[in-house]
Order: C-alpha cells, then sequence, then structure tokens
C-alpha cells in the first residue's frame, strides 16, 4: 500500500471542519514506516545534517528514526513547559488555536546544520517557530522535511518564502 492511502483521515476532529491526517495508520504499517524513514533519510543524505530537530508531539516518532538511518543525533523541540533546563520560546498560531515551543539552550552547537522534521505542514506556524527556535539556538536550519503537506493552507509556501526549502512525502487537498 502506498504511504498516503495509509494515512487515516478523521473528519470533524479536534474540531468541527477539520480533516485531521492520522498518521498512526501509516507507523503501524511495517512497511510504511520502512518507506517512510527510508525516503526521508534518502532525501537528506547528502546534505551534510549534523542533527535532527523534531517537533512535539508527531515529530518525535518521524525525527528519531530518520536520524538513525542517517546516523545523526535529534534533539526535541517540546510545547511549553516541558523540557528541563533552560530553553528558548517562540510563540505561533495553528491552524485551530496558539501554542508556544521551546527548545534547550544548549541543544543545537554553533554553526550545527539542522533538518526539522514533523509528520505534517498546515498552515506553517510551528515549521516556522521552529525555524526561529533553531536560528536561535545558533544553528542553521537547512530544510524542513514533512511526511504530509496541505497545500491548501499554504504553509509550504510561507516557508520556502523565509527562504527554508521544504520536502514532502505526500499532500491532502
Ligand atoms: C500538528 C502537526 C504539526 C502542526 C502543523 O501538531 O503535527 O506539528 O500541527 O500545523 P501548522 O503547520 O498549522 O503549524 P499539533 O499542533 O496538533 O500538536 P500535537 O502533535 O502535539 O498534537
Ligand atoms: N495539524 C494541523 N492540521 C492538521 C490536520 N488537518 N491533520 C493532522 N494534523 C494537523
Amino acid at each position: 500500500m502506498s504511504i498516503k492511502s495509509l494515512i487515516r483521515t478523521i473528519p470533524d476532529y479536534p474540531k468541527k471542519g477539520i480533516m485531521f491526517r492520522d498518521i498512526t495508520t501509516l507507523f503501524a504499517d511495517a512497511e510504511g514506516l520502512r518507506e517512510v524513514v527510508d525516503s526521508l533519510a534518502g532525501e537528506f543524505q547528502d546534505q551534510n545534517i549534523d542533527v535532527i530537530a523534531g517537533i512535539e508531539a508527531r515529530g518525535f516518532i518521524v525525527g528519531p528514526a530518520v536520524a538513525l538511518a542517517l546516523g545523526v543525533g535529534f534533539v526535541p523541540i517540546r510545547k511549553k513547559g516541558k523540557l528541563p533546563a533552560k530553553t528558548i520560546s517562540v510563540e505561533y498560531d495553528l491552524e485551530y488555536g496558539s501554542d508556544i515551543v521551546e527548545i534547550h539552550l544548549d541543544a543545537i552547537k554553533p554553526g550545527q546544520r539542522v533538518l526539522i522534521l514533523d509528520d505534517l505542514i498546515a498552515t506553517g506556524g510551528t515549521a516556522l517557530a521552529a525555524i526561529e527556535l533553531v536560528k536561535k539556538a545558533g544553528g542553521i536550519p537547512v530544510c524542513c522535511g514533512f511526511i504530509i503537506d496541505l497545500p491548501d493552507l499554504g504553509g509550504a509556501d510561507r516557508i520556502r518564502a523565509a527562504g527554508i526549502p521544504v520536502f514532502n512525502l505526500v499532500e491532502f487537498e
């Protein structure tokens, strides 16, 4: 089965009008999981990535798997108040609400080339906040990678307009 057909759609979750793209069904499938990791690792293997920054929560599933495949480390970008040491924070808007994300102040070494990974890009608010965090932490955001892009919401265009390349495996209109 294709990656796209393994992603389940839940209408009206978490709010009426949202078509929620659920990747748990994709990750539960051994071949689907392998395909996702191989495709993302293949795309980035020649880009001299030093570390992957994964965005809570679903970037914590895909991020470490791709980091292992690339032979690099993983650092978490978490929602506010979850990281124990000194942090940098950025507030951002969501398709359904707003939130704050944080990274440990010392998570990235100066000049490290960082690949930002998450399951999905919608409005791009989360990924733009992650880019800002990586820059503030002293890293170079090389690219943002996603399993899913929702192009109608314009997030990937916003990231590209900010000068950062975007890569995704599938799209949903
Ligand atoms: C989802 C998704 C991305 C973000 C994309 O996470 O996993 O992180 O939304 O939306 P955007 O492009 O409009 O910013 P969510 O905020 O639902 O958090 P969760 O993974 O902790 O449930
Ligand atoms: N995050 C933001 N929009 C989403 C959607 N439509 N499906 C899954 N996660 C999302």
